[in-house]
């Protein structure tokens, strides 16, 4: 990680995911020799705003010619399944731009956790093979037990080298498939939009706390590049800074 985690704090939501959709736009602006924008989604409530603004083309419309979209992690359900993150982003962004079908790197949440994780693991690998994928941008969430993907606290998939892990979750779909620490190592840049009172503590906890990351997850994710907090008012209550 290049130094201290940067942190906007916005008067709510909307405006946290308005900068977010801003920082995407900004990231993904074509530039010299750039063949492709990869860009990690998370699931949960946070982004589901941020996929309409996106699907609006609120700053402008990305580059969909060059996007790749992976997941940080899935919910071992179907594609179809209320519950798939994938099938979220489907709904509220993939299904109004003009992504190409190659352009999108669904994790198959019906091969169940293991076969899941290596399914995905093996298709990273292919992208690339020398380590981690650089990927452009990852967007994470955060729970309020301080997990982020679905990296649970005492998860054995955040000591892993692997990319990818099969993963458990206490509350909600058990069965998980999750990017590990090791898989956002070669990230250029990861952005956790938080928002909501309930995720106060975990977000001190994370960013100005001294537990272990096995007991918050969150503190695991040290990539190459920057990190960035994209809190609302509320969820930045517990900062002292
Ligand atoms: C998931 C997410 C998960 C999420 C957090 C926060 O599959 O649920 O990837 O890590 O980001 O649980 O969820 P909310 O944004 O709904 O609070």
């Amino acid at each position: 990680m290049t130094g201290v985690p940067l942190r906007w704090v916005a008067e709510d939501h909307e405006a946290s995911c308005r900068r977010a959709a801003r920082m995407i736009a900004d990231a993904a602006a074509p530039v010299a020799g750039r063949d492709a924008f990869t860009l990690v989604l998370s699931g949960g409530s946070a982004p589901r705003r941020l996929f309409e603004l996106l699907a609006e083309g609120f700053p402008a419309p990305l580059p969909w010619e060059l996007v790749h979209v992976f997941w940080c992690d899935e919910r071992c359900v179907p594609p179809d399944h209320p519950e798939s993150n994938y099938g979220a982003a489907r709904t509220l962004l993939l299904d109004h731009v003009p992504i190409p079908p190659g352009g999108v790197h669904r994790m198959r949440g019906e091969l169940g956790p293991e076969r899941g994780a290596e399914a995905y693991r093996e298709e990273l690998t292919a992208l690339s093979p020398a380590g981690p994928p650089a990927f452009d941008l990852a967007l994470l969430g955060l729970g309020d037990d301080g997990h982020t993907c679905s990296l649970f606290p005492g998860s054995p998939a955040l000591g892993s080298p692997r990319a990818v892990e099969p993963a458990r979750s206490p509350r909600g779909i058990a069965g998980r498939i999750t990017l590990t620490p090791a898989g956002l190592a070669g990230a250029q840049r990861v952005m956790f939009l938080v928002a909501g009172e309930g995720k106060a503590e975990a977000v001190a906890q994370t960013l100005e706390g001294e537990r272990p990351a096995g007991e918050v997850p969150a503190r695991a994710i040290r990539p190459r590049g920057e990190v960035v907090w994209l809190l609302d008012a509320a969820a930045a209550a517990d900062l002292s800074g």
